[in-house]
């Protein structure tokens, strides 16, 4: 009984004790020079009241004996400037003022102060370090550990303040800024424990220097994004403390160097992805077995995969695509890297067929072998890797689709599955009884002239969002259960051979006739699609409805009028014949209309200058007559859109219409072209999640 009671007595005592030491007059004095500093204090005045115990203020932590030690005040709304006063509270260790909108400078009396450990001023609107006179400032700072000036809006060179004299510095983070010219290197001559450096998107260039080499106690090294374009130096991997060496984005040259890398034993994470590192990759890293993710995508890398690499049995990630690697995948043995979850080698020369090996890794969730050299029928094994959800084998020299298709039923969580530009000439499975893919969402057989009819096994696929058929040589009709598919939204069957009449069930898709809020699902790796785009987020694909080139024969059915959420829209390259309905006015989130080289008869429908968001529009080479409106949305279209109808009359064509044919008013053209100026930039903000991607070798194929 007795030890309980005496706590509790201590317990009693001590909270009665805390009041009786209220913060002092001049603390209090300098806090609130703090609170005078800001223009938006966000009600924080409402606590920070003169003549109170600034203790008990909001954000304000006081040691027992009443020193102010800790200010945490982030994400807390507060606007202005920083004021040096806070340098004043002579016991104030931890200063948190992140996630706010502090503007101006950083006074140089909280990165000198020789009392404050923690600094964390990240994700502000900070320009500049406030320089003061620094006659009066101690030699060594010798308090501050851990520096955080990431986010914010610095400028110019790196300043010196922020490392030197500071001989406890452990983590400094000044990711995110705008700092130029060499990247700093000292920090190690100042602080022996330095152990995290973060430099990313900045814009630091030349080379990485070597006197980081006498960083002894570095664990971790990032400065992904920013014009580093020398070779790595030697030193570097001195370092065998490190654990997170990171820098891609750069414009890094040279090889790495097999003899200096087998130093770096602690080594977690290694990224050098988007920079212009050429070589192989060296047999010593089998002696980096910590590794778990190896980065070494959209480099100009070439040779075999060394066989050492099983000897990475931590390994979660591997990313090499984009890169000119080659020979045989089997010469690693895969069965040892039993946490390898991500293996991405899209476009390199590997040749082959797919390892057996690979198919031990029941962790793999994401396998991309596309852009390739590799053959052969897929192993039944595949069916083992019950984790795999992405899927993409496409751009390479497979066999036998019947055979992948039965194996790949197996993988009951697959969602991608993207085999595109294999199984040349090959038949279409129809027949099958197809149970699985339960899952799917996304589905590619593109490119793979296979010839047969639309199979009925899709209409099982209730969860398939995206369905690329295209380049094939599929014949007959779309079937009317294309609508079963109630969560497509994109679906692509053009340069094929289909013929019929276009069904009205198309015109019933759910998800192109109403509203459904999407489920943002995304992608295990990033896709690519065309040139330029790369996606991730599946429901940033645009709603389309791609029939062209095929032999589709009959009228537009008047009922497309439901499809008004569909963004792009391709008839082009059909038999199509009748009118252009008007009702294809009332599509008004269409961006992309293209009914060129049909039958088509009649005039254009003045409706159409409704759609203000076309960007592409296309009726060239059919039958059409009448005036072409020379003024709203059509008329800001080329001459090009409109060719190849010797009826067509207007300014645009050079063709003069008759008298009879009174030219249309509608909405001014200056107005609409702002309109479609302001849908490009809408395009490229929201569909453009897919983000430049400048690698001419990504263009190649969609996977
Ligand atoms: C706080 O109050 C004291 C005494 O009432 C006064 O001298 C001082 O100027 C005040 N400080 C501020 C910042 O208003
Ligand atoms: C500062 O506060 C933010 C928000 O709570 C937190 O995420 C961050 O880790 C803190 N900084 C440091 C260095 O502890
Ligand atoms: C620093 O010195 C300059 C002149 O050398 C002077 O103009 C400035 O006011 C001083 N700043 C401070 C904060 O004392
Ligand atoms: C590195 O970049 C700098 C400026 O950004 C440039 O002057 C220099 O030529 C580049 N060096 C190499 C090797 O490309
Ligand atoms: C990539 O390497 C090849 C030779 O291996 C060379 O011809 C080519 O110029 C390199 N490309 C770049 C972008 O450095
Ligand atoms: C590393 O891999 C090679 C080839 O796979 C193997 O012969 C060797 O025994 C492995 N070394 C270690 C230390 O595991
Ligand atoms: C790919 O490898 C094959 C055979 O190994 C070779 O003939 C071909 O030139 C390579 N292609 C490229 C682009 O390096
Ligand atoms: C398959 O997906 C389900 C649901 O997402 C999940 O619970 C299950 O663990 C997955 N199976 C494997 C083998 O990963
Ligand atoms: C293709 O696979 C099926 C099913 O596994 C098999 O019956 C058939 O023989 C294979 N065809 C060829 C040409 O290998
Ligand atoms: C499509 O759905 C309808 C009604 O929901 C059903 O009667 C029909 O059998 C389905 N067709 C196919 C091929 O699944
Ligand atoms: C298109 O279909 C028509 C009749 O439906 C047929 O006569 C013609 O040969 C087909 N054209 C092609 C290129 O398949
Ligand atoms: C289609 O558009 C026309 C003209 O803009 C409008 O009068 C009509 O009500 C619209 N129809 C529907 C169903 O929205």
């Amino acid at each position: 009984m007795a030890a309980p009671s005496i706590a509790l007595a201590t317990v009693l005592l001590l909270s009665l004790a805390s009041p009786a030491t209220s913060c002092s007059e001049q603390e209090m004095s300098s806090l609130l020079q703090f609170l005078a500093g800001l223009s938006e204090h966000n009600g924080l005045s409402a606590s920070w009241r003169n003549g109170t115990d600034c203790c008990k203020w909001e954000g304000i932590t006081c040691s027992a004996d009443g020193m102010v030690i800790e200010i945490f005040l982030a994400s807390r709304g507060l606007e202005g400037s920083i004021s040096p006063s806070l340098a004043d509270l002579s016991n104030l260790q931890r200063l948190n003022l992140s996630y706010n909108s502090f503007s101006g400078g950083l006074p140089s009396e909280l990165l000198t102060s020789n009392i404050i450990v923690l600094l964390d001023v990240s994700f502000n609107q900070l320009s500049r370090v406030l320089q003061q006179n620094l006659s009066s400032s101690v030699p060594d700072h010798r308090s501050l550990q851990v520096l955080n000036i990431s986010s914010n809006l610095f400028t110019g060179e790196f300043p010196s303040i922020l490392w030197e004299n500071k001989s406890n510095l452990v983590v400094l983070n000044a990711s995110n800024n705008s700092f130029q010219g060499w990247m700093p290197s000292s920090f190690c001559i100042s602080s022996t424990s330095f152990a995290e450096l973060d430099l990313s998107y900045n814009q630091f260039s030349g080379s990485i220097p070597s006197g980081l080499g006498k960083c002894s106690a570095l664990r971790v090294l990032k400065a992904g994004h920013n014009n580093l374009n020398r070779t790595l130096p030697d030193e570097l991997f001195n370092v065998s403390s490190l654990e997170y060496l990171s820098f891609p984005d750069n414009g890094l040259r040279g090889i790495l160097d097999g003899a200096h890398m087998m130093n770096l034993r602690n080594l977690a994470i290694l990224d050098l992805g988007g920079n212009m590192l050429h070589g192989k990759i060296p047999n010593s890293i089998g002696q980096l077995k910590r590794l778990e993710e190896l980065h070494l995508e959209n480099n100009n890398m070439t040779g075999e995969l060394p066989s050492t690499l099983s000897n990475c049995t931590n390994i979660i990630t591997i990313d090499l695509k984009g890169n000119n690697f080659s020979g045989e995948l089997q010469k690693v043995n895969f069965s040892n890297l039993s946490n390898l979850e991500v293996l991405d080698l899209l476009y390199n020369n590997f040749t082959g067929t797919i390892p057996e090996s690979i198919y031990s890794c029941s962790n793999l969730i994401a396998l991309r072998l596309s852009g390739n050299n590799l053959h052969g029928q897929l192993s039944p094994r595949i069916g083992n890797l019950k984790s795999l959800v992405f899927l993409s084998l496409g751009d390479n020299k497979f066999t036998n689709i019947t055979n992948a298709l039965q194996i790949l039923k197996n993988c009951r969580n697959l969602t991608s599955l993207l085999i595109g530009a294999n199984f040349k000439g090959e038949a279409m499975p129809e027949d099958e009884n197809f149970g699985g893919f339960q899952n799917l969402r996304a589905l590619s057989i593109s490119e793979c002239s296979l010839s047969g009819k639309i199979p009925l096994w899709l209409s099982k696929l209730k969860n398939l969002e995206m369905l690329f058929l295209q380049r094939n040589q599929l014949t007959g009709p779309i079937p009317a259960w294309i609508k079963n598919l109630t969560s497509l939204f994109h679906l692509d069957l053009s340069y094929n051979n289909l013929s019929g009449e276009i069904p009205i069930a198309l015109m019933e898709m759910p998800m192109l006739t109403t509203e459904i809020t999407a489920i943002h699902s995304v992608f295990e790796l990033p896709v690519y699609l065309g040139h330029s785009l790369q996606y991730r987020i599946i429901s940033t694909f645009p709603k389309t409805l791609d029939l062209g080139h095929n032999n589709f024969t009959g009228a537009i059915p008047h009922e497309i009028i439901q499809l008004k959420l569909l963004a792009k829209l391709n008839f082009s390259f059909n038999a199509l014949s009748g009118e252009i309905p008007q009702q294809l006015g009332n599509l008004t989130n269409l961006q992309i209309l293209d009914l060129s080289s049909n039958h088509l008869t009649g005039a254009i429908p003045l409706a159409l200058n409704n759609l203000h968001f076309l960007s592409k529009f296309n009726v060239s080479h059919n039958d059409l007559e009448g005036p072409i409106p020379s003024v709203g949305q059509l008329s800001t279209f080329p001459s090009s859109s409109f060719d190849g109808n010797p009826k067509l009359c207007g300014t645009m064509v050079a063709r003069l219409c008759g008298s009879d044919e009174a030219p249309p008013v509608s909405v001014p053209s200056t107005e609409q072209s702002i309109k479609r100026m302001a849908f490009v930039i809408a395009f490229l903000t929201f569909f453009g999640v897919g983000v430049l991607y400048d690698q001419i070798v990504l263009s190649r194929y969609f996977g």
